[in-house]
């Protein structure tokens, strides 16, 4: 099982030593227009793998992505301090047009996991620059995880059995679907109730700040994100080369709002393998809404 990382920066390189501690697949393989840049990360990773789980992890040119059946796509320019994801749509899909036909030409087959910001706005492009491809977006995957985090911290559980989801744009407009939020299977209030746990409006305020300004939080302290998005891209990974049908927040395009944002999606080794609608209220439903018509306005003018 082989696994392709385009782009050796920061969130392609740690996405690679996740998967390798992880011993998520067999082979993997970096590529960077940095040619020496990604040859040194790929040796300095392939050094993990032997007090792991035996990874060969080289590094070579876009050609040496043929055999992958997933190819992890983290090239391009990331936010610094002040910008939003969305200030970086030009300057990333001149990138995309540039490299995803050449990714697509030597890797047909693999499924393309798009990780580069703004990510909805790139896995829509991606998706019309390699149509033979399964194409998806990391999407709010990382921000349910950062959602999670912040209710299981208050709910004084493990994080892994805290279930709620973001959708929307990874971005400022992501929704946080409290509907969504089950602890030990109850809805977040009545578990915090049965525990004598306090849960204010200002919690959840505090809750939801947390999660939307995460990113913009930690790229002021040390002006980028990669060990969230890094794990967020190895579990992805993972559960298509598994055929796991993971229920993920990924990104896709998606008709009923005319554009790439995330829901619930079942991820399998085709990729998507359906999407799970949940049931929203109204008020949900519409800061959705609201999301999807953000992104569509972003989105204008990336024809291809
Ligand atoms: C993140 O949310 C910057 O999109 C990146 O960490």
């Amino acid at each position: 099982m082989k696994v392709g990382v385009v782009g050796a920066g920061l969130v392609g390189a740690t996405a690679a030593y996740a998967l390798t501690l992880r011993g998520s697949c067999s082979d993997l393989v970096l590529t960077d227009k940095d040619e020496p840049r990604a040859q040194a990360e790929a040796q300095d990773i392939a050094h993990a793998a032997p007090v792991s789980h035996g990874t060969r992890v080289t590094s070579g040119p876009l050609e040496a992505l043929s055999g992958s059946a997933v190819v992890i796509v983290a090239a391009g320019a990331n936010q610094q301090p002040g910008e939003s994801r969305l200030d970086l749509t030009g300057r990333n899909a001149a990138i995309f047009r540039d490299l995803i036909p050449g990714v697509a030409a030597q890797a047909p087959g693999a499924v393309l996991l798009i990780a580069t910001n703004p990510v909805d706005a790139l896995t829509d492009l991606a998706t019309r620059l390699a149509p033979e491809h399964a194409v998806l977006g990391s999407g709010t995957v990382l921000d349910s995880a950062r959602f999670r985090h912040l209710i299981a911290r208050r709910a004084g559980v493990d994080p892994t059995h805290v279930h709620g989801y973001v959708l929307g744009e990874h971005g400022d407009s992501e929704v946080l679907a409290w509907s969504t939020v089950t602890v030990a299977g109850l809805p977040v209030e009545d578990f915090m109730a049965a525990r004598g746990l306090p849960w204010t409006p200002e919690i959840r305020a505090e809750i939801e700040t947390g999660t939307r300004d995460a990113a913009a939080h930690i790229i002021g302290g040390k002006r980028a994100t990669y060990y969230g998005i890094g794990a967020s891209l190895a579990r992805i990974a993972e559960r298509i080369l598994g055929d796991r049908r993971a229920v993920l927040t990924v990104s896709a395009p998606t008709p009923e709002f005319g554009v790439s944002l995330s829901l619930p999606r079942i991820v399998g080794s085709g990729g998507i393998e359906g999407t799970v609608m949940p049931r929203l209220t109204p008020e949900e439903q519409q800061a959705l809404e609201a999301s999807a018509g953000v992104l569509r306005q972003a989105s204008e003018g990336l024809e291809n």
